[in-house]
């Protein structure tokens, strides 16, 4: 079975960030790549406030959290990731962006690294066809916030081998993730069952039936969530929940994922949710 020591994650924004401290944490080398400096920067000092806040709470020793830190590069260039032994993608919910990012770490990675990637729920299948190593990809779905949420989604596509499963069902466990195997059918198991509810609820809010507050204090109060459904729009981004909805509308055709045209307007306008400082809710203050 593949031996996993060094990994590489590409795209270091909400995901990347969270998922490189999964790794780092699990005592694997991590190298990140983003196509942005800053956002290196941000991801390696989120990572830090995240670590420290533990230390002040005496949850992790002052020297654990140095050799996470210390696990951790970041560059700029693909190249460096070559020697990889595992690669995840975080870069946007884009199939000719991730495809064309596979073809060129195809090239470049030795022939036995895996490539798993972060997609909510595009053809994971489309990806495989764009590399030779096929039954080397699969979906390794890490859900928000990556360090807390105990999921691991791995998608597996009628290429991926048996082999590339059980090894990267190992190397779950040692995450401390629950693993989970989907087939590659839109959303998989978990995007395909809340995308709904999320959809409905921005519906709800566009026909006027109730206010974003009573929406969310409803689902907080009634259901237990964490958060209501708007807030987990604002939280998830808006921009990437109108690509989930339309790729499984596109795939399935059915009406439950189609996107509400507030969703569609309030991307266009650039409220992408927490990201953006706007969404449903106001992040700005
Ligand atoms: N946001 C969520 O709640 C959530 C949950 C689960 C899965 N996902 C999935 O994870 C992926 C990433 O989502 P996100 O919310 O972190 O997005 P994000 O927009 O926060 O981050 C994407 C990052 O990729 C970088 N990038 C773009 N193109 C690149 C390239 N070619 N090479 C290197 N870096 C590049 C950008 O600079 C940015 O930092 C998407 O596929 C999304 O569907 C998101």
């Amino acid at each position: 079975m593949a031996i996993i020591r060094k990994v590489g994650v590409v795209g270091a924004g909400q995901m990347g960030a969270g998922i490189v401290q999964v790794f780092a944490e699990a005592e694997y080398d991590v190298v990140v790549v983003d196509a942005s400096e800053p956002t290196l920067q941000k991801a390696v000092e989120s990572i830090d406030k995240r670590l420290a806040s533990r230390v002040e709470k005496g949850t992790l020793a002052a020297e654990q959290k140095e050799n996470i830190m210390g696990r951790i590069r970041t560059t700029s260039k693909l190249e460096e990731l070559a020697e990889c032994d595992l690669i995840e993608e975080a870069i946007p919910e884009d199939l000719e962006l991730k495809k064309d990012l596979f073809a060129k770490l195809d090239r470049i990675c030795k022939s036995e690294t895996i490539f798993g990637t972060n997609t909510s729920g595009l053809s994971v299948t489309d990806m495989a066809a764009a590399v030779k190593r096929g039954d080397r990809l699969l979906g390794m779905h890490f859900h928000n916030p990556a360090p807390v949420m105990k999921l691991l989604e791995l998608v597996r596509t009628i290429v991926t081998s048996e082999e590339t499963i059980d090894a990267m069902k190992a190397f779950g466990v040692t995450l401390g993730k629950t693993v989970v195997v989907a087939p590659d059918v839109g959303g998989f198991i978990v995007t395909r069952l809340f995308t709904p509810f999320l959809l409905g609820a921005v519906s709800m809010l566009e026909e006027g039936i109730a206010t974003k507050e009573e929406i969310d204090v409803s689902m907080r109060m009634a259901v237990n969530h964490p958060m209501g459904p708007l807030e987990v729009v604002d939280f998830i981004g808006l921009d990437t929940e109108l690509s989930i909805a339309e790729t499984l509308y596109e795939e399935t055709k059915d009406p439950k994922y189609a996107p509400p045209l507030l969703l569609r307007k309030m991307v266009t306008a650039g409220w992408l949710g927490r990201k953006s400082g706007k969404g449903f809710y106001d992040y700005t203050k």
